[in-house]
């Protein structure tokens, strides 16, 4: 594919002194990005903030500060790039030598600004992609090394940003296993805080990728300014985000440097990851409808493709199934009418049968005697019963109790001369030597060979990198964190390649990974491995922020059992709706609830997994949570609402009670009917205008714990 289809401007000039001003600019239809060269010949960000209308008083703004500011020179603060040069130098100092500007073919704009450091003639690349309708620009840095002689990298972010408010919040999204993506808000004041992960290849169980920073004040789900930013990159990542002593906000964003130095080679390039954002001026909800559709239309794999439904066997039988068993389950799956069955864990290995998760990962034949007629049978059963088939793999971990680690020891990470220290009685494979991606490639090929009709993978990591080391001989140690990433990528690449059509899941013990660059190759993922549904309400929320809704994997199961069926379903409709349980574990009554669940969300899935949401009622801020979702084109809507805990006498008048509704046409009317109730009869509400739904609301929420309610807002 060619860059470049239009070039706008291109302009060359000579670095140093007395240099003609230059004004760069990146826009969306919201945001403006301007970047200046300075009489010194330096690059300073100018403005970053909401367009003007005339773009000609950008030139009254003045310089704010160095747009991606180096070591060693005059700067107190983080930088975003330190190089050690071949010399022992550890400055750089950048100059600017050009830009190009260049529609690219799916409609974004490509800003690349070209610098410098005349001394040891290193090249940093600055790109801007900008999606205009969505407001997003995506921003990443290439950094050659233009010296006689191989130089370190120490620091090298993908992006920096500057800001100047009278107060920041930032809000984080940390949490653990089970409990991901909680959302913590705190002050920015002088100094600096991180948000990090080192855990390698299950990069984010501690915290995902993605932050908002309210600019001002604290952003509402519809005022104020916020950026929110995350990096595409299944890896270790560091958030930056500096006050100085004149409360100048910098943001850096990239791979966290921590043991990752790089050395490169002469004339070698290093590309970082992509740091991706937007600039609301309305709030974090419009933050999160940018993410959406910009991720749908531009970034996720099959992202204008619909999800399929699925029955999952983990909750259901967890180790413990065999090909009868198995097969029954299918039949649960073609009754209850989801789309597809998928077979989890426990499958595969001989020698050491996976019988548990201490053995047998690496080995990635059929267990015999559970599976006699190997998977081919089940394939075969999915068939006939008219469902597709996925499959659970963990192509990148080993058990120490496996062939595979009894053949290839050299191929997994760990410490030569230490014990090895275990997360889930499991060890990494080494994706950095290239054997070991034709292994991890071959995992998917052969079994896609033997087995055509599998549709789906649900593709694991349940281990952090632990016993970091590399047998790997060409390996420099301080590149292993990012040469796995690498290795990861280009297995995907790979397999997307020869298997375009495939669906894949993304799944790390739960959330542990939950990156935009993971999503070009996978379709969904796993948000956690808690199915409580009131929990799944947060963690929902929580990935809602940046992810849109066909892509969070949302399952029915036993967890809370206190909470009925239709709460959990109700919840898991909110996402891509999947059941993880036997139809025993439900009586008549439920099970036949499903299924007309399973009918309703196929009627809504365009407008879940399609259309705008907005969060309408917090699960933080008390006893109920609402949100809602309205199809393109002014067209109808649903909201979904959750009573989880309402006080004892809580009036439903009160005014917070009074749901108000948001992305209707106020002149347009609609009906309002309350839909998916357990008795099957839909409860007719009424008739509004779209302007009374959004300013006065209706009722929608009850007094009764864990209760839920799906409504239907259709434009008449
Ligand atoms: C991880 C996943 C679960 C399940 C198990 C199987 O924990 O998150 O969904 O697949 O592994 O061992």
């Amino acid at each position: 594919m060619k860059p470049f289809i239009l070039t706008l401007a291109v302009s060359a000039m000579i670095p140093g002194a007395n240099i003609a001003a230059e004004e760069i600019m990146v826009t969306t239809n919201n945001t403006a990005l301007v970047l200046d060269v300075a009489d010194n010949g330096r690059l300073y960000q100018k403005y970053l903030g909401k367009k003007l209308r005339n773009a000609a008083e950008y030139k009254a703004i003045p310089n704010a500060a160095e747009a991606y500011i180096t070591h060693g020179m005059e700067d107190y603060y983080e930088p975003a790039l330190h190089i050690n040069h071949a010399d022992g130098n550890p400055s750089t100092l950048l100059t600017y030598v050009s830009h190009t500007a260049g529609a690219q073919p799916d409609g974004s704009t490509l800003t690349t600004v070209t610098l410098t450091d005349k001394e040891y003639s290193d090249r940093v690349k600055l790109f801007y992609q900008a999606y205009p309708e969505t407001d997003i620009i995506k921003s990443w840095s290439e950094i050659t090394n233009g010296e006689k002689k191989p130089v370190e990298l120490e620091k090298y972010a993908s992006s920096m940003l500057h800001f100047n408010a009278p107060a920041y919040y930032l809000t984080q999204y940390n949490g653990d296993w089970a409990s991901e993506v909680n959302a913590t808000e705190l002050p920015l004041s002088f100094g600096k805080k991180e948000l990090d992960t080192k855990l390698g290849a299950r990069a984010n169980m501690f915290v995902s990728p993605i932050f908002q920073v309210s600019l001002g004040e604290s952003a509402t789900e519809d005022a104020g300014d916020v950026l929110v930013g995350t990096l595409g990159w299944t890896g270790n990542f560091r958030f930056t985000f500096e006050v100085d002593h004149q409360g100048a906000l910098r943001v850096i964003s990239g791979i966290n440097p921590y043991f990752s130095k790089r050395t490169l080679a002469k004339g070698e390039t290093f590309t970082t990851p992509e740091f991706i954002f937007t600039l609301s001026n309305e709030g974090r909800g419009k933050a999160s409808r940018n993410f959406h559709d910009w991720a749908r239309k531009y970034q996720l794999n099959k992202g204008d493709e619909t999800r399929m439904t699925l029955l999952n066997n983990w909750e259901a039988t967890y180790f413990d199934f065999d090909e009868e068993k198995l097969k029954k389950l299918i039949g649960e799956a073609r009754d209850l009418g989801v789309d597809m069955f998928l077979l989890d864990d426990g499958w595969f290995a001989n020698k050491y049968p996976r019988k548990g998760d201490t053995q047998g990962l690496g080995d990635w034949e059929e267990t015999a005697d559970k599976l006699p007629n190997g998977i081919g049978a089940l394939t075969e059963e999915a068939r006939r019963c008219g469902v597709k088939f996925g499959l659970w793999i963990e192509p990148e971990m080993v058990n120490p109790r496996s062939e595979l680690y009894e053949q290839h020891k050299d191929w997994v990470i760990t410490l030569p001369n230490r014990d090895e220290y275990y997360f889930r009685n499991q060890l990494v494979l080494d994706l950095s030597n290239p054997e070991v991606q034709d292994y991890v490639f071959g995992v998917v090929d052969k079994l896609k060979t033997k087995y055509p009709d599998i549709a789906f993978f649900k593709w694991d990591c349940n281990s952090p990198i632990t016993n970091i080391y590399s047998n790997y001989e060409k390996m420099n140690q301080s590149h292993l964190y990012v040469d796995y990433v690498r290795g990861l990528y280009k297995v995907l690449d790979r397999i997307k390649a020869k298997y375009p059509g495939l669906m894949m899941m993304m799944c790390s013990g739960g959330g542990g990974r939950s990156d935009y660059e993971g999503l070009k190759y996978f379709t969904e993922f796993w948000p956690s491995d808690n199915t409580d549904p009131v929990e799944r309400l947060y963690i929902q929320w929580g990935f809602s922020q940046i992810f849109p809704a066909k892509t969070l994997c949302a399952h029915v199961t036993t967890w809370n059992s206190s909470a009925p069926v239709k709460f959990r379903t109700n919840v898991a409709m909110m996402g891509k709706l999947g059941f993880d349980l036997k139809l025993d574990d439900m009586n008549k009554d439920e099970v036949e609830y499903c299924k007309r669940a399973i009918r309703n969300y196929n009627v809504l899935k365009p407008i879940i997994l399609e259309g705008d949401q907005y969060r309408l009622v917090s699960p933080y801020s008390g006893e109920h949570t609402s949100t809602m979702y309205v199809g393109k084109n002014d067209g109808d809507a649903v909201v979904f609402t959750f009573d989880i805990y309402p006080r004892y006498k809580q009036s439903i008048h009160r005014s917070e009670a009074q749901l108000r509704m948001k992305g209707l046409n106020p002149a347009a009317t609609y009906r309002v009917t309350e839909i998916d109730r357990t008795d099957g009869k839909d409860r007719q509400i009424g008739e509004y205008s779209g302007d009374y739904l959004m300013t006065v609301g209706l009722p929608l929420f009850t007094l009764n714990r864990l209760t839920s309610r799906v409504f239907t807002v259709n434009k008449l």
